[in-house]
């Protein structure tokens, strides 16, 4: 049988992670999984139940007891058996996962969840601190970067908020994702950087499976 892969994909809002993590587990049929789906299921389930984005301790017993499933192939998400995959793309939503994405005991929660996941299967799994937390280890590790302008532009063509407040949002989020103490975001000295700007998704799919094509046996885990 051949060996679990690895594919660790970081980088700030709207370098393209999801989008390409999605083509290129389907490309090699791997699972993916989107982490910062995990921290919005989290964040949506703290704003509904009325629970302080402050508040470390209730955090923690919904990181802990947050039932989250991916279905697979079709990109939608579980929170408790209800399908949340529109509700935790919501402006205010993005906003929650950043701020419990914080609390290290929400973290750790998550991180066991997701090494479960990647300890059964191929993964394909993108976020903040893949390559540099989740996977240490991972066989490939990728870190996806575009210019601020150009993540806003996109982040707007997905959202009919006004560019001048999605760009005041991703840039303070990105500030709070890079400054935290826990886990934050940061290139894994043995990360590939791939800078998204002014490529189609086409090229940056083409790249990152070379990328990976590379470093396994065409998906597959060299035998050697
Ligand atoms: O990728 P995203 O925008 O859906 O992520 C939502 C938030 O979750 C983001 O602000 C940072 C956080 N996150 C994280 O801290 N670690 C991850 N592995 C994934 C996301």
């Amino acid at each position: 049988m051949s060996k679990r892969i690895t594919v660790a994909i970081d980088g700030p809002a709207g370098a393209g992670k999801s989008t390409l993590a999605r083509r290129i587990a389907d490309k090699l049929g791997y699972l993916y999984i989107d982490t910062g789906a995990m921290y919005r299921a989290v964040g949506l389930w703290a704003v509904r139940a009325n629970v302080a984005l402050s508040d470390m301790h209730r955090l923690e017993q919904l990181a802990n007891e947050a039932r989250i499933e991916f279905v697979p192939g079709s990109g939608g998400v579980l929170l408790n058996g209800e399908d949340v995959t529109e509700a935790i793309r919501a402006p205010e939503i993005a906003e929650a996962a950043s701020k419990v994405s914080m609390v290290p005991a929400v973290r750790r929660a998550m991180v066991a969840k997701q090494r479960e996941i990647g300890a059964r299967a191929s993964v394909v799994m993108e976020g903040r601190d893949i390559g540099s937390v989740v996977f240490p280890d991972a066989t490939v590790k990728i870190f996806l970067d575009a210019r601020p302008e150009v993540r806003v532009e996109r982040r707007a063509g997905e959202s009919s908020l006004p560019p001048e407040i999605i760009a005041r949002q991703i840039s303070e989020r990105d500030q709070r994702d890079r400054t935290r103490p826990e886990s934050p975001l940061v290139q894994a000295p043995d990360a590939v950087y791939v800078d998204t700007t002014g490529l189609s998704v086409d090229d940056v799919e083409a790249a990152l499976l070379k990328i990976i094509r590379d470093r396994t046996s065409n998906g597959k885990e060299r035998t050697q």
